[in-house]
C-alpha cells in the first residue's frame, strides 16, 4: 500500500487522544441478502479509517501508552477459500502491506483478546453499535474479570471510541481530500451525463441507469448511497427511491446521486426540465433555491458557523416564498412562525466523507454550533417541494427542487468540489439542447 504513512498516521493521533487504554475496532460483518447471496460488502467506516483494510472478518487492537501497537486480526490465507472467492491478504502479508505491528488469525480473537484487555485501565469500544460485538466484547471482560485472582485487573472503564474518532474524521487530511474531489468530479459528470440523456417518456430508471454507467466506469466502486430519479410530483417525497415512473413532458426531475470511491462519498442533487425547457413558475421556484443555494455556499468558510449556511438559506427562501405567494405575511413571520416548512422542511446540509452523512458533532459540548474550518467538507442542499394545498396557486403543484453541492472549506473560503455539475437555468437548457 503506498499510503502506508497517512493509515499509520491516524492510528498514532486516535492512541494519542486515548492516552492509555485498549480500542477494539471491528470491520462490519457480511450480511446476507436472500438464501445464499450477499449485499457487495461494504467495510464499517471506522475501521477502514483507520487501516486502510478492506477485507471482512477483520478487528483492529490498538494499545494506547509508554510502546503503542497496533495489531491486526484477519482471515487467514486460505487457496480452497481462494478459489472460489479471491485474494485474502492473510495475517503475515497484511501486517507488512498495512504497517500493523502484529497481525493474527481472526479465528485467535477468543484467545488473545482476554490476555491483551487484562492490566489496561480502559477499553475503548463502540458499544451498542452491534449486538453480536457487544456480547463478544462483554464476555471478553467477564472472563478477564474471573482471573483477578491469578493477578489481573479487568479495566474500570469503558468509553466509546467513536467520541474521539468523530472528531478526528470531521478535519480531512490532504489524502482524504484529493478522493473526495475525485469522487465529487465523477459524480458531477454522471449527473451531466444523465441530464443530457433525460427525454420525454423514458422511465426514472433509465436516467439512473446513465449516472451509474458513469460512475462504474470512472472507477467508483458503488454508488454512496440509495439514489433518486424522481419525475414531477415524485420529487415531493423526499426519500423516494423507487425510480420506477416514467418522465413527462412539462414535468421536472430531481436526481439525487453520488458515488463511493475508495470510501469517500460524493453527494449531489440536480433538477431540470424533462424536456429541457423550464417553464415559467418552474423557472420561479428554480431562481428561489439556487439564490438560496448561492448565498449559504457564501457563508461557508471560516469566522462562520456550522448553521451559518442554513440560516442563509432559509432568509432567501422565507423572502422568497412570500414574493411568490406561497407563504403569507412578511418574511420574519415566515421566519418566526416557521410557516415556510410547508415547502422546506429539511436541513441545508451534513457533513460528508467515508459516510454520507458523516462523522462529526454538529454543535461543541457548550451547545454552540461548530466553527467551520479548514478541512471540513459539507454539503449544501437547499430545496422547495410544494405539494397541491388549497392555500398554494395551482400552477406550483408537484414542482420540486433541490440543489446540492459537496463544499470543502478552505484557510481563504471554500472550494466547491461539485463545481463541474451543470446549474444555472441557461447552462442547463444549453446543455440539453446540445443532447443528441
Ligand atoms: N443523499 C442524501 C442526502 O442528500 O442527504
Ligand atoms: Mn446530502
Ligand atoms: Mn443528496
Amino acid at each position: 500500500m503506498d499510503n502506508i504513512q497517512e493509515f499509520k498516521q491516524r492510528r498514532v493521533a486516535l492512541m494519542q487522544q486515548m492516552g492509555v487504554g485498549i480500542a477494539i475496532i471491528p470491520t462490519a460483518p457480511e450480511v446476507a441478502r436472500n438464501r445464499d447471496s450477499h449485499y457487495p460488502y461494504r467495510f464499517d467506516s471506522y475501521f477502514y479509517y483507520l487501516t486502510g483494510f478492506k477485507e471482512p472478518e477483520a478487528l483492529l487492537v490498538l494499545i494506547a501508552g509508554d510502546v503503542p501497537q497496533s495489531i491486526l486480526f484477519c482471515r487467514d490465507k486460505d487457496i480452497e477459500k481462494e478459489i472460489w472467492d479471491g485474494f485474502r491478504f492473510g495475517p503475515e502479508a497484511a501486517k507488512t502491506t498495512f504497517g500493523f505491528d502484529a497481525a493474527f488469525s481472526f479465528k485467535q480473537l477468543d484467545q488473545k483478546l482476554p490476555e491483551l484487555i487484562s492490566n489496561q485501565p480502559q477499553v475503548f469500544f463502540s458499544l451498542g453499535a452491534d449486538v453480536a460485538w457487544d456480547a463478544k466484547v462483554t464476555g471478553w471482560l467477564n472472563e478477564v474479570r474471573g482471573l483477578v485472582r491469578t493477578g489481573m485487573n479487568a479495566p474500570a472503564a469503558m468509553v466509546d471510541v467513536r467520541q474521539l474518532l468523530d472528531q478526528q474524521r470531521l478535519v480531512k487530511t490532504p489524502y482524504e481530500i484529493a478522493l473526495m474531489r475525485q469522487s465529487a468530479e465523477i459524480a458531477a459528470v454522471a449527473h451531466n451525463r444523465a441530464m443530457q440523456k433525460t427525454k420525454p417518456g423514458k422511465m426514472e430508471y433509465e436516467v439512473e441507469a446513465e449516472y451509474l454507467h458513469e460512475f462504474a466506469r470512472k472507477g467508483a466502486q458503488s454508488p454512496a448511497y440509495t439514489s433518486i430519479v424522481a419525475g414531477g410530483g415524485n420529487a415531493c417525497t423526499l426519500h423516494y427511491i423507487a425510480n420506477n415512473a416514467e418522465l413527462k413532458d412539462g414535468d421536472l426531475v430531481l436526481i439525487d446521486a453520488g458515488c463511493e470511491l475508495d470510501g469517500y462519498a460524493s453527494d449531489i442533487t440536480r433538477t431540470f426540465p424533462v424536456n429541457g425547457k423550464f417553464s415559467g413558475a418552474q423557472k420561479d421556484v428554480y431562481e428561489l433555491v439556487l439564490a438560496a443555494q448561492l448565498a449559504a455556499i457564501d457563508t461557508a468558510k471560516p469566522g462562520q458557523h456550522w448553521n451559518a449556511p442554513h440560516e442563509a438559506a432559509l432568509e432567501m427562501l422565507a423572502q422568497g416564498f412570500v414574493d411568490l405567494g406561497l407563504c403569507q405575511g412578511t418574511k420574519d413571520e415566515v421566519l418566526e412562525t416557521e410557516s415556510y416548512r410547508q415547502f422546506y422542511m429539511h436541513r441545508t446540509g451534513h457533513w460528508l466523507g467515508l459516510d454520507v452523512h458523516d462523522a462529526g458533532d454538529y454543535k461543541d459540548q457548550q451547545g454552540q454550533w461548530v466553527p467551520l474550518t479548514a478541512g471540513h467538507v459539507l454539503t449544501v442542499e437547499p430545496g422547495c417541494y410544494i405539494r397541491p394545498a388549497e392555500n398554494v396557486p395551482e400552477h406550483f403543484w408537484h414542482i420540486g427542487v433541490r440543489i446540492e453541492d459537496d463544499v470543502l472549506i478552505t484557510d481563504k473560503g471554500n472550494e466547491v468540489l461539485t463545481k463541474s455539475a451543470i446549474k444555472t437555468i441557461s447552462e442547463i437548457e444549453s446543455h440539453m439542447e446540445q443532447a443528441s
